[in-house]
């Protein structure tokens, strides 16, 4: 075991050590590479140092440098050191952290954590959390909350009797909301197509003018930080005319939560926290490895309600909060192991420190484009930087060739109706020259693109 774990964290530290000098993609080669990966199941047991070796030769190269600095396709951080430590050190407690009384020190970890995430999102401080696999999950398992309080409201109890013969539930959302929320609605029987969509501004905004007439049935998805331009919907003021009805208001903050850390950024979730439950991502903009999501809400027994089970045989504790009471999985890794690290070894100022230069670095990545007369899309309010190089096919030529080359890594989408280069600046490891060497090869490119 020592000289296997020895090895390979040394190979781990070359990984890492390579992953600034590589192609940002893995070449064509090495995912060729990939076939010599043996098919068939061996008969016979392999040396742990030789499976590893052959991950490492084989599937290392083939990876996509997301933990290095010039990564910024989707929404995607780095690993913060203190929380890929952190990770391995989980990794070698192997806690399946689901019931306090069989593993109080990462339960312990999670309250915390929990605590701390409240503070910096400026929840109510009593509200239920919970750690997930991701925003995806998140968004359910709010939305199950949201569910359940609804219909208990209405009488009916959706754990024990289900949705059929139910009563109706009307579920309100931005006509950009991220594919997760209808993902959730379809997952909770709640149909991803059966939704109201309110109309959005030319940045994704939802039209508070234009929501329809709100009941205590009503479920309202909003969105702090949309996934194309950053934008956040005006939840505060959706909120006060949700309320005055009685309706549930979700908001779905994957990223744009943590806007709440940089004290510039603040602004944007003003009054986000009137709302009833919340989703973001902690694999995302606080840079722990994947995957690791979070959902909140106010009302802690809604949540509780909707997840919590109990069998003899489980040792449920009855002083404590016990993790998978908050979750839809019961056995469970110790996510907020991870979280609690990066927020420990930031602190405030670091936290705020990553959010406003990914931000800074957001906007000088936009100056930079428009400067050398591309459109930039969007307004740049966060993170995000969607930019436009002419037409669709020469955008598309000029995304792949950015790719192919290897400085750095972009996505593409198509912004109401314009096809467009996402660049999203997430990870702690970027930093001033990093974005200099990727604006200069993606002017390079589209100067050589253009001229044709
Ligand atoms: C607004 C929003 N919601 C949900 C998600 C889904 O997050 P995850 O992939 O962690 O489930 C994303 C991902 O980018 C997002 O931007």
């Amino acid at each position: 075991m020592r000289f296997l774990l020895e090895d390979t964290s040394r190979r781990a530290i070359r990984y890492l050590d390579f992953l600034d000098g590589r192609n940002v993609a893995p070449t064509p080669e090495s995912v060729s590479g990939l076939d010599r990966l043996p098919v068939d199941l061996a008969q016979e047991p392999i040396d742990p140092k030789d499976v590893i070796a052959e991950l490492d030769n084989i599937v290392s190269p083939a990876t996509m440098a997301m933990a290095g600095p010039r990564f910024f396709g989707l929404v995607i951080g780095g690993s913060l050191p203190a929380a890929l430590a952190a990770n391995w050190l989980a990794g070698a407690w192997d806690q399946n952290s689901s019931i306090y009384d069989l593993t109080p020190g990462t339960a312990r970890l999670e309250e915390l954590a929990l605590r701390w995430l409240i503070s910096i999102f400026r929840l109510p401080q009593n509200c239920g959390g919970a750690f997930v696999t991701g925003d995806t999950l998140a968004n359910f398992s709010a939305l199950a909350a949201a569910r359940h309080a609804v219909l208990a409201r209405a009488g009916w109890n959706v754990e024990s009797e289900g949705l059929i013969g139910a009563p109706e539930i009307r579920v309100v959302v931005g006509a950009e909301a991220h594919v997760s929320i209808f993902k959730s609605l379809g997952m909770l029987g709640l149909g991803r197509n059966r939704v109201i969509k309110v109309p959005v501004d030319n940045q994704g905004r939802m039209r508070a003018d234009s929501l329809p007439a709100l009941s205590s049935n009503t479920i309202v998805c909003t969105q702090a930080g949309n996934v194309n331009t950053g934008a956040f919907d005006p939840t505060g003021e959706i909120c006060l005319r949700a309320h005055e009805a009685g309706a549930w208001v979700h908001v779905d903050g994957a990223f744009g939560l943590w806007a709440a850390a940089a004290p510039s950024r603040a602004y944007l979730i003003e009054g986000v926290e009137r709302a009833d439950s919340w989703a973001t991502d902690a694999h995302k903009w606080l840079n722990v490895p994947y995957d690791s999501g979070l959902a909140f809400v106010r009302d802690g027994e809604a949540l509780r309600a909707a997840m919590a089970v109990s069998a003899e045989y489980l040792p449920i504790s009855k002083a404590h909060r016990d993790p998978s009471d908050y979750t839809p999985e019961l056995s469970r890794r110790a996510r907020g192991v991870e979280v609690w690290a990066a927020l420990r070894s930031l602190g405030r100022s670091g936290l705020a420190d990553l959010i406003e230069r990914t931000c800074r670095y957001a906007r000088r990545f936009a100056e930079g484009l428009r400067e050398a007369g591309c459109e930039v899309l969007n307004e740049v309010v966060l993170n995000q930087v969607l930019v436009s190089f002419g037409d669709a096919d020469t955008t598309k030529r000029i995304i792949t060739e950015l790719q192919d080359e290897g400085t750095c890594w972009c996505g593409g989408t198509v912004w109401q109706g314009h096809t467009a280069m996402r660049i999203s600046v997430s990870s702690w490891a970027t930093k001033d020259a990093d974005v200099e060497k990727s604006l200069a090869a993606m002017l390079r490119i589209a100067a050589k693109n253009c001229k044709r």
